[in-house]
């Protein structure tokens, strides 16, 4: 997340008021602030209540916790939260899908030459464009309808990721030839080409709400990378249990470098593949390894 400035002469928050905001976070996104980062909700809220023309935290609460008070407790969250992405991240993982894992996913889905992928917690869009990229590539596909759907809890994020536009700093790691096929130049930014675009679907929706996510049916496989290391317990143990729903059987779960699943109960079997370990729903029939 960026930090603006903090304001020394600005409003305030006193420890009541930071346990009242840390739980309206975690009751509605399930998020959890490191007590050493507790801080910087101060700075980032601090400018809502001046543009709100507020007194104080406890008025600002009072509003998050009214009903007209909705569109700013998405504003909040806006705030709070880290977008940070970009095209093809942590790429020894993406490469070891696209050789390992896409292979055994056609397999899965032959039966019904559609293959659908969910980037949850999408931000602005970059990984949902570059598993759409990667399937286009695999050169396993051809006559499949192939979708990504990608997913946010950000109302400003989904509408950058449908826009497809994107600057410099979303770039640092796309392979060269990837920005010449992909991408087209428009006014110094790179648009995402039709192709790849069609392909993609992007929703607003908050991986606590199961409900939203039942329409979506299910995936072959899942990524939701970056996303659990800010939810607290109870919601990670929400989320993990969506995502297995989501999936079809057989089909894998991948999370970021710093998450795992290893040393938490859950309804997944882990797979040590070369330099990586992914989650798979058991196949039907029970585990197979
Ligand atoms: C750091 S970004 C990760 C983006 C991408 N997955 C990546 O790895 O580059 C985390 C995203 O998770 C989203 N997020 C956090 N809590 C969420 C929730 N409860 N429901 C849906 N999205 C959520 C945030 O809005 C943010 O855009």
């Amino acid at each position: 997340m960026t930090t603006p400035r903090w304001r020394p002469e600005g409003p305030r928050l006193n420890p009541a008021e930071r346990a009242q905001l840390l739980w309206i976070f975690r009751e509605e996104a399930g998020l959890e602030f490191p007590q050493d980062t507790e801080y910087v909700i101060e700075r980032k809220l601090q400018d809502r209540l001046l543009q709100l023309n507020l007194k104080d935290f406890t008025e600002y609460i009072r509003l998050l916790r009214s009903p007209a008070g909705r569109p700013e407790l998405d504003q909040a969250l806006e705030e709070v939260t880290t977008h940070e992405t970009y095209f093809f991240r942590e790429d020894y993982q993406l490469r070891i899908f696209q050789q390992e894992l896409l292979p055994q996913l056609k397999a899965l889905a032959e039966g019904r030459r559609r293959l659908t992928l969910w980037s949850a917690g999408c931000s602005s869009g970059e990984e949902a464009y570059t598993l759409a990229m990667l399937l286009s590539d695999a050169g396993l596909f051809d006559g499949w309808t192939l979708r990504v759907v990608g997913s946010d809890l950000s109302r400003r994020c989904i509408a950058h990721a449908r826009r497809g536009v994107y600057g410099r700093s979303s770039f640092r790691a796309v392979p060269r030839d990837y920005e010449s096929r992909f991408f087209a130049e428009e006014a110094g930014r790179l648009s995402v080409l039709p192709a790849i675009r069609e392909r993609c679907l992007f929703l607003h929706a908050n991986l606590l709400d199961q409900e939203r996510h039942i329409t979506l049916g299910r995936f072959e496989a899942i990524f939701c990378r970056n996303v659990l290391i800010y939810l607290a317990e109870e919601a990670r143990e929400r989320v993990i249990q969506l995502l297995h729903d989501r999936l079809q059987p057989g089909g894998y779960l991948l999370l970021g470098h710093s998450e795992s699943l290893l040393h938490t109960e859950s309804p997944f079997e882990a797979i040590h593949l070369q330099g990586d370990v992914v989650y798979r729903r058991p196949p039907e029939g029970g585990r197979s390894r």
